[in-house]
């Protein structure tokens, strides 16, 4: 083996003979940082007392799990046998007795010299540097790759300001292994003076990087050895910070817990439950370090994998196919850490206007006209409501592209009234095909087979989902796209549906595997299972082998969703399933939560997940889905589901109805004044997924992304914001009329009322009687707001009303992006208007702000003429105005409480 030594100094990279020990921590036990004898295997008394001397030097907390397999009593024999350390810890789970979620300190972990890779050549590229690693010893997980190749790629993007991330990609150089087929862009910079210091340590091999204004190590992997095996890949680092978020898709609290907790990522269908992987897979975390500076790292990978943190702090990724392929952005803002994440997955799609409005659906209406009912009453009670959604029921059969001939006989003429009324209707689809109708008589089925690739396994009609026995179509293929858009389109002749709702696309079986079974091989059985719920990757879903057009369904399982999303296309898709890159192509509702006051909070930190996810279109079912409802939790429900940024009642067969006029007169109308604040706020809404759209933003994000500096806000999922300027705080308690608010310091002005509260970063007790939702404004911000209507068609037909929140310097702005609501692309083909509102001068100028000077930037068109303000409010003008002008002319205005309207 070739062995390098000298130090060079390579652009971004300073080569050291020994990796870095991370400040403020104790002793790392990574390779060839603790000196020690190498681990024996023998019996021998005194190596095996000196081997238990060595290995209890390395502290509980950076204890790397030498035997992370399940349902295996770990006994000092069998760790041996891998040449591991094995130390019962008091305070453990043994790995046979963990739970899938979260474990305990391992009793059988790595020593400090477990053979690893070493760097045996390094040689510069355009982007950055290229490494060959070679290891002597095999592991004993089968297929072990001795040489490895790594590439690394010191980038900045110079479409957004600020923007830098690098990248490193580990593959195999003598075959071609899996890689997801999702476009990344290509970077042709090289950045000059990168945010960061890499350091490399050679022997083993392992990578440290650094934050180079504070020194802050964001990834040091020199923690515990690198596997690079066939099906099992596998790398640790320590991490800077225990505040760690995103790892979808789990039911957590916002602020991941580090203490032995393993996050497993393989779409499943299963009711959100904690320490479960859940219907998506996002292997992407960011991370919140001393300061405020924030990191964020993402792995591109798809396979099944573990994410385990544990409290040095320090996350080891362990997937069991593909590439090791990651990112990791510099921030160094939270909000920057998302748009750097989102400029390498893709932005999401602009929604169209209707998205954005209460949508009403249910599992078991059981007929067209008692969907009908349900609609008229809405409207009877002046409910707002833009869309109308059926489930299965809806289908003959549970056969997709069919409807009921005769429970569903109206179902045309409903979708013309709702059309007719601007409104909109939205179905579900299921991806399995009924494979036993009688031939000529589906054409769906028919139509695939024929068009199908020969052979494919996922055409097989051997599964089984709603209809019975079905197939599968294979969205990794184009002709699939094309059988997908054909059916849609002879559908939409029938019922003119506006959009989709993509269910049960983990995808989601009821049998494991199918019918006839899986075959026995190591895709089927690998060498090592992550944590995924039934304890095998077929567990209702298809076989691992399943061979898909881009490659076996073990590889393709979790990117199920994102590829019948894709092939679905917009206007308006809401998915269960979903992957990086999602958010280009549809949405996501949080699956099939429970009606229950734990569900409404946990729906928070759902919501903000996704939106750090690059997926803002997001919300969970409203009132809940599973179990019965009751009028307190819907109300308290439906009033933040006004706040979720995709807002759908939804509720399961069987259950009463719960829709708002199900209601008491009281609840009812506490539910139409939620839904009319929300239809006021639509141009902030929609300004705001303009800005996700095109920048990356987050559109509900967390306290914490507008104060990375206040350490309190870090672990909020009780409160939200919408953009920077409005901050939410629900009740999520039964039985309360008041609710504790944390409010970052600063002024705060109840959106309601102009009142305003100064914080110096404290919690605050609220009023919250049933009817009210609290909501307060950001000193500082400038909002527009319409006069709310029963659909979102003539409420954004309504003149703007201005809502400005002045700073303690008088000073104010906010924005507006206004376009016609549903051309595809506005932005990208320049029919839009983007307007900045500010006021830059308080003093007695604020009181002559006019209107007609606003700046305006941008505005082409058409459609910002159809913008009128007519009416603005000031919050925190502490003197009476003489005069306010507006369009130079004295306008009648009231002053009241500090607040100036005219
Ligand atoms: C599962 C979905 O998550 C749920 O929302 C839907 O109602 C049922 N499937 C029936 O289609």
């Amino acid at each position: 083996m070739l062995v390098l030594c000298g130090a060079w100094l390579l652009g971004a990279v300073l080569w050291l003979h020994t990796p870095n020990q991370q400040e403020h921590k104790p002793p790392l036990p990574g390779p060839g940082q603790t000196p020690g004898p190498k681990v024996q295997t023998s019996a021998n008394d005194t190596a095996a007392s000196f081997r238990t001397e060595t290995c209890s030097l390395i502290p509980e907390a950076w204890r790397f799990d030498c035997y992370p397999e399940r349902g295996v009593v770990v006994t000092r024999e069998l760790c041996e046998a891998r040449n591991c350390c094995f130390i019962p810890a008091s305070t453990a789970f043994s790995s046979a007795s963990r739970p899938s979620g979260k474990n305990g300190i391992p009793w059988c972990f790595y020593p400090s010299e477990f053979p690893s890779y070493s760097l045996v050549s390094l040689n510069d590229t355009l982007l950055g540097q290229k490494a060959t690693l070679m290891k002597e010893v095999k592991t004993y997980y089968p297929g072990d790759i001795l040489t490895i190749e790594v590439e690394m790629r010191y980038e900045t993007d110079k479409r957004l300001l600020n923007h830098k991330f690098f990248s490193i990609k580990i593959t195999d150089p003598s075959s071609s292994r899996f890689e997801v087929p999702i476009s990344v862009p290509t970077v042709t910079n090289k950045t000059e003076s990168p945010d960061y210091i890499i350091e490399l340590s050679k022997q083993p091999f392992g990578l440290v990087v650094k934050r180079r204004s504070t020194g802050a190590v964001l990834l040091n992997t020199t923690v515990a050895p690198l596997f690079y095996a066939d099906q099992f890949l596998q790398f640790s680092t320590s991490l800077p910070t225990q505040f760690i978020y995103g790892l979808g898709e789990h039911r957590s609290t916002f602020l991941h817990d580090v203490h032995w907790n393993t996050l497993t990522m393989w779409a499943r269908d299963v009711p959100p439950t904690e320490q479960t992987n859940l219907y998506g897979a996002h292997p992407f975390y960011l991370a919140m370090e001393d300061g405020g500076n924030a990191h964020g790292f993402f792995l591109l990978n798809s396979n099944a994998m573990d994410v385990a943190l544990q409290p040095t702090p320090a996350l080891t990724w362990r997937t069991i196919g593909g590439i090791l392929d990651f990112y990791i952005f510099l921030g160094p803002d939270p909000g920057s850490v998302v748009q750097q994440y989102v400029d390498v997955v893709g932005y999401p799609a602009m929604p169209v206007y209707w998205a954005l409005g209460y949508h009403l659906c249910r599992w078991g209406y059981y007929t067209s006209n008692s969907t009908w009912e349900v609609v008229k009453s809405m409207r009877n009670y002046g409910i707002p409501q833009d869309v109308q959604w059926n489930d299965i029921d809806y289908m003959d059969k549970f056969m997709d592209f069919t409807y009921e001939s005769k429970k569903f006989d109206t179902l045309p003429e409903l979708v013309r009234d709702l059309h007719a009324h601007n409104q909109r209707y939205v179905m579900i689809l299921d991806p399995g095909i009924s494979s036993t109708q009688p031939e000529g008589s589906y054409w769906p089925f028919d139509e695939g087979v024929k068009r199908g690739s020969p052979g494919s396994a996922v055409w097989n009609p051997v599964d089984s989902v709603w209809p019975g026995l079905t197939a599968y179509p294979d969205f990794s293929d184009e002709v699939t796209h094309e059988w997908w858009y054909d059916n849609l389109q002879m559908f939409h002749d029938k019922v003119a549906f506006d959009g989709l709702w993509i269910d049960m696309n983990e995808p989601s079986n009821f049998l494991d595997g199918s019918t006839s079974g899986c075959p026995t091989n190591n895709l089927e059985n690998p060498p090592y299972t992550p944590g995924v719920l039934g304890g095998l990757l077929r567990a209702k879903t298809l076989c691992a082998t399943a061979q898909q057009k881009q490659s076996i369904h073990y590889n393709m399982h979790s990117l199920y969703g994102l590829m019948e999303a894709k092939a679905s296309a917009r206007p308006f898709v809401i998915s269960r399933s979903t992957f990086p890159s999602q958010g280009m192509y549809s949405g996501h509702w949080l699956g099939d939560n429970r009606s229950q006051w734990k569900d409404l909070y946990t729906s928070i930190a759902g919501m903000l997940t996704f939106n750090l996810l690059g997926i803002p279109l997001v919300g969970a079912d409203v009132c809940g889905f599973s179990e019965e409802t009751q009028e307190e939790l819907c109300v308290r429900w439906t009033q933040l589901g006004a706040f979720y940024p995709f807002t759908r009642n939804h509720n399961a067969i069987s259950m009463k109805p719960q829709d708002p006029t199900a209601f008491s007169p009281l609840a009812r109308t506490a539910m139409k004044e939620a839904l009319l604040l929300r239809y006021s706020l639509f141009p902030v809404l929609y300004t705001l997924f303009h800005h996700a759209h095109v920048h990356g933003h987050t559109v509900a994000r967390p306290i914490m992304f507008e104060f990375p500096k206040d350490v309190k806000a870090y672990g909020i999922d009780k409160q939200f914001m919408w953009g920077k300027s409005l901050l939410v705080t629900p009740v999520l308690d039964p039985g309360v009329v008041y609710v504790d608010g944390y409010f970052p310091e600063g002024l705060w002005y109840d959106y309601y009322t102009g009142d305003c509260v100064t914080s110096k970063g404290e919690e605050l007790q609220l009023n919250a009687p049933l009817d009210k939702i609290n909501l307060h404004l950001r000193e500082g911000s400038i909002i527009p707001t319409q006069a709310p209507n029963l659909t979102l068609w003539v409420s954004t037909g309504q003149p703007l009303h201005l809502v400005s929140a002045l700073s303690q310097d008088g000073s104010a702005s906010g924005d507006l992006f206004w376009d016609d609501g549903e051309t595809i692309d506005t932005y990208e083909t320049n029919q839009y208007a983007y307007i900045i509102f500010s006021i830059a001068q308080v003093l007695t100028f604020i009181y002559f702000v006019e209107y007609s000077n606003l700046p305006c930037v941008l505005s082409n068109h058409i459609e910002a003429s159809y913008i009128t303000v007519e009416s603005a409010s000031f919050y925190g003008v502490t003197e009476k105005p003489s005069r306010v002008l507006v369009n130079s002319q004295d306008a009648p205005f009231t002053y009241r409480n500090n607040q100036v309207r005219f």
